[in-house]
C-alpha cells in the first residue's frame, strides 16, 4: 500500500511528480507529499492529509522548485492520518528525506537507540527512523551509499523506500518485499523510481525491474547535465559491494491504459475494456499453457492460492477443473495457506494467482510452498512484480494496468486463463479457446449503453438498502461471492453471498418484506435455484435474476445469454456495472473506496 515516485532529470520535478502521484493514488490516499531539491540545494517540502488534488488546491504543489524530487501517497499503517505523519519524512538536520511503503517492524528499538543518541521525532510513524538512521550512520563516517545500506540491513519487515540526499542530489531506491521499478528516460535524460509503471508511463516505457535486496543509486552530475544509475545488493558486505547487472526492458502497456480518456472513472473504463481483455487473456502462448497442464497432471496435489477477487476466480474455476477434467484442485485463501503446510511435498504444484503480484498474503503462501520445495506457477497481471520473480513459471493476464481499486477486468481475465487451463487439462484446448473467442460479442452487449441504462434503474431502486443477499450454485456461487464483494467495496451497502442451498440453513432468517436478493441462474442450476428463489419470494423478498431467461418469480431481470462453462465470466459483468452505478449515485469515489488500497502489502 502507499505509492512512491522519484524523479531526477532536467525538467521541473514537481509537475512530473504531481502527475505521477495522481496515477499512484489507487495505492493509498490518506495523505500525500512532495519534497524537491531547489536551486539553493535546500529541501522544499509540502505535505498534507487528503487526496493529491485537494492538497494541491490548498498548498500549490507545483510551485516547488528543482529538477530532483520524491513524492508519496499514503495508506496509513503506523500513526493516524495527520499532516505530521504524511510522507516524505526528513532527518533531524534536514539532510535526508525518505518516502516509504511497508512497515518497519522493529522501529521501536531503532527509535529508542536514536533517541538515546539525541535524535528527536516529529511523527508517530515507523518511517521516520529511516532518514535519521541514515543520518546517524553518516555522522559515524559512512558514505551515503554505505549509510543507506547499513540502515536497510537493520530494518525488519517488507519495504520499498526512496532516499533523497540534500547535499549531493543523489536518489537511492531499494526494495524488500514491496514493489519498486526503475524508469529510464532516453539516454538517461531522466530517471524515475516508482511503485508502479503507470506513474511514469507518459515519459518512458523503458524499465528495470528491481529484485528484493536491490539498491539503485541515481547520481546527478549537473555540470555534465547527466545522471547515472547503478544497482547493488544492500544485503552484501559493505566493503564488497558489486554492481548488479539488470536489463532495461520495454513495456507493452500504452499510456492510454493508464488514462481516463472519454470515461469519468477508471472503474467503468476497465469494465468496458473487458471486451478486449478477455480475448487478450485467452490469447496465451499455447506451449506455456500445455507445459503447465503437464505440471498439473504430474503433480501430487495441486493448490490454487489467492486473495479477494482473485480467490473468487480460483474458486469458480475449481468447479470447472472438476467437471471438465475430473481433477480435484485445492482452492485455499492465501492468508490461510500455512495451515496446509503439512500437505506440501516437492511434487506438489502451487498456482498462485494475483492481479498485482504484490499481495503479501500470496507472497507468504509462495514462501511456504518454496520452503517445501514445491513448484510454483503464478498467474499475474503486473509483469516484473514480486510474484513473477519468485515463481517457476508465469502466465501474464495481459489486461493492461488496472487502476481502479476494484478488480474487474483482471477477474474475468483470470477466469479466462483458468478456463483455458481446465480445457487444456481435459485435452480440449482448441474448444476452450474457441468458446472464449466467442464471448466477444456478448461482452460487448453487456457493457453497452442500453444495458447500463437498464442497470441504472436497479441502482436507483436499491441505493438506500442496508442489506443485499446474493445467491448462486456451483461456479455461480463463486460469482455470488464476487458480486457481494463488488457491491460492498464501493457502495458500502452490506452485501452477503450464499451457496443457494445454504439459505434454508440459517440466512433465510434475514429475509423480510422487500429484502433485495440477487440470484445467478444457469440452465443447469435453474430448477434447484428456482426453489431457493421461491423460498425468498414467499417471504416477501425482491428478486433480481441474472441469467439466460426470466423466471416468473423475478421482480427484475438481466439477461445474460447461456454460455455453459463460461457463464461466470459473463454473469459478473452486470453486477460490476451495478456496483459502479451505486457508487456514483451515492456520491462515493468509484475508483478509491474508503479504507482500501489496490495492492495489499500488509498482513
Ligand atoms: O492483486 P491481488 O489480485 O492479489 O489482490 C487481491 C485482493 O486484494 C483484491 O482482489 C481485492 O479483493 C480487490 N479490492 C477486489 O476488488
Amino acid at each position: 500500500m502507499c505509492g512512491i515516485i522519484a524523479y531526477s532529470g532536467e525538467q521541473k520535478a514537481s509537475p512530473i511528480l504531481f502527475e505521477g502521484l495522481k496515477r499512484l493514488e489507487y495505492r493509498g490516499y490518506d495523505s500525500a507529499g512532495i519534497v524537491t531539491l531547489d536551486q539553493n540545494s535546500e529541501l522544499e517540502l509540502k505535505k498534507d492529509i487528503g487526496k493529491v488534488r485537494d492538497i494541491h488546491e490548498r498548498l500549490n504543489l507545483l510551485d516547488l522548485e528543482g529538477t530532483i524530487g520524491i513524492a508519496h501517497t499514503r495508506w496509513a499503517t503506523h500513526g493516524g492520518v495527520t499532516q505530521r505523519n504524511a510522507h516524505p519524512h526528513v532527518s533531524n538536520s534536514a539532510e535526508i528525506a525518505v518516502i516509504h511503503n511497508g512497515i518497519v517492524e522493529n522501529y521501536k528499538e531503532l527509535k529508542a537507540m536514536l533517541v538515546s543518541e539525541g535524535f528527536h521525532f516529529e511523527s508517530e510513524t515507523d518511517t521516520e527512523v529511516i532518514p535519521n538512521l541514515i543520518e546517524h550512520w553518516m555522522k559515524k563516517g559512512l558514505s551515503l551509499v554505505e549509510a543507506v545500506a547499513r540502515t536497510l540491513q537493520s530494518l525488519e519487515g517488507n519495504f520499498a523506500i526512496v532516499v533523497l540526499h540534500r547535499a549531493s542530489g543523489t536518489v537511492i531506491g531499494s526494495k524488500n518485499g514491496s514493489p519498486l521499478v526503475l524508469g529510464i528516460g532516453k539516454a538517461n535524460s531522466e530517471i524515475f523510481i516508482a511503485s508502479d509503471i503507470p506513474a511514469f508511463l507518459d515519459r518512458t516505457k523503458d524499465v528495470v525491474y528491481l529484485y528484493d535486496g536491490d539498491m539503485v543509486v541515481v547520481e546527478n552530475h549537473p555540470k555534465e547535465k547527466k545522471r547515472t544509475w547503478r544497482i547493488f545488493d544492500f544485503r552484501s558486505d559493505l566493503e564488497a559491494q558489486e554492481e548488479l547487472p539488470r536489463p532495461v526492458q520495454s513495456v507493452s502497456w500504452d499510456l492510454e491504459h493508464a488514462q481516463l480518456g472519454e470515461f469519468d472513472h477508471f472503474l467503468v473504463k476497465e469494465i468496458t475494456e473487458q471486451v478486449d481483455t478477455i480475448q487478450k487473456a485467452a490469447a496465451q502462448d499455447r506451449e506455456l499453457i500445455e507445459n503447465i497442464t503437464r505440471e498439473i497432471k504430474n503433480a501430487k496435489g495441486v493448490f490454487l492460492v489467492a486473495s479477494g477477487t482473485s480467490f473468487h476466480a480460483c474458486l469458480s474455476s475449481s468447479y470447472l477443473f472438476a467437471k471438465l477434467a475430473s481433477f480435484h484442485i485445492n482452492t485455499v485463501l492465501a492468508s490461510e495457506f500455512s495451515a496446509y503446510e503439512n500437505f506440501l511435498k516437492p511434487e506438489t504444484l502451487v498456482i498462485a494467482v494475483s492481479q498485482s503480484g504484490e499481495t503479501i498474503d500470496v507472497l507468504d503462501a509462495v514462501k511456504t510452498a518454496k520452503k517445501k520445495n514445491c513448484q510454483v506457477v503464478s498467474i499475474v497481471n503486473v509483469m516484473g512484480s514480486s510474484l513473477t520473480q519468485v515463481a517457476d513459471m508465469t502466465v501474464l493476464l495481459n489486461a493492461g494496468p488496472e487502476v481502479s481499486v476494484l478488480s474487474t477486468k483482471t477477474y474475468t481475465a483470470t477466469l479466462a486463463v483458468l478456463t483455458l487451463l481446465a480445457y487444456s487439462l481435459a485435452g480440449r484446448y482448441d474448444e476452450g479457446l474457441r468458446k472464449l473467442k466467442f464471448l466477444w460479442n456478448i461482452v460487448y452487449n453487456l457493457t453497452a449503453q442500453n444495458t447500463r441504462k437498464k442497470i441504472q434503474q436497479l441502482a436507483d431502486k436499491i441505493r438506500n438498502e442496508e442489506h443485499i443477499f446474493v445467491l448462486g450454485r456451483g461456479p455461480l456461487y463463486a460469482t455470488a461471492l464476487e458480486a457481494a464483494l463488488k457491491i460492498k467495496e464501493v457502495s458500502y451497502i452490506h452485501a452477503e453471498a450464499f451457496a443457494a442451498g445454504e439459505l434454508k440453513h440459517g440466512p433465510i432468517a434475514m429475509i423480510k418484506q422487500n429484502t433485495i436478493c440477487i440470484v445467478f441462474v444457469s440452465t443447469d442450476t435453474e430448477k434447484t435455484i428456482l426453489s431457493n428463489a421461491m423460498e425468498v419470494k414467499s417471504r416477501g423478498g425482491y428478486l433480481v435474476g441474472i441469467g439466460p431467461k426470466p423466471l416468473e418469480s423475478f421482480d427484475f431481470f438481466m439477461k445474460v445469454p447461456e454460455s455453459d462453462d463460461l457463464n461466470p465470466i459473463l454473469q459478473i459483468i452486470p453486477i460490476q456495472i451495478l456496483a459502479y452505478q451505486l457508487a456514483v449515485v451515492l456520491g462515493h469515489d468509484p475508483d478509491k473506496p474508503r479504507n482500501l488500497a489496490k495492492s495489499v502489502t500488509v498482513r
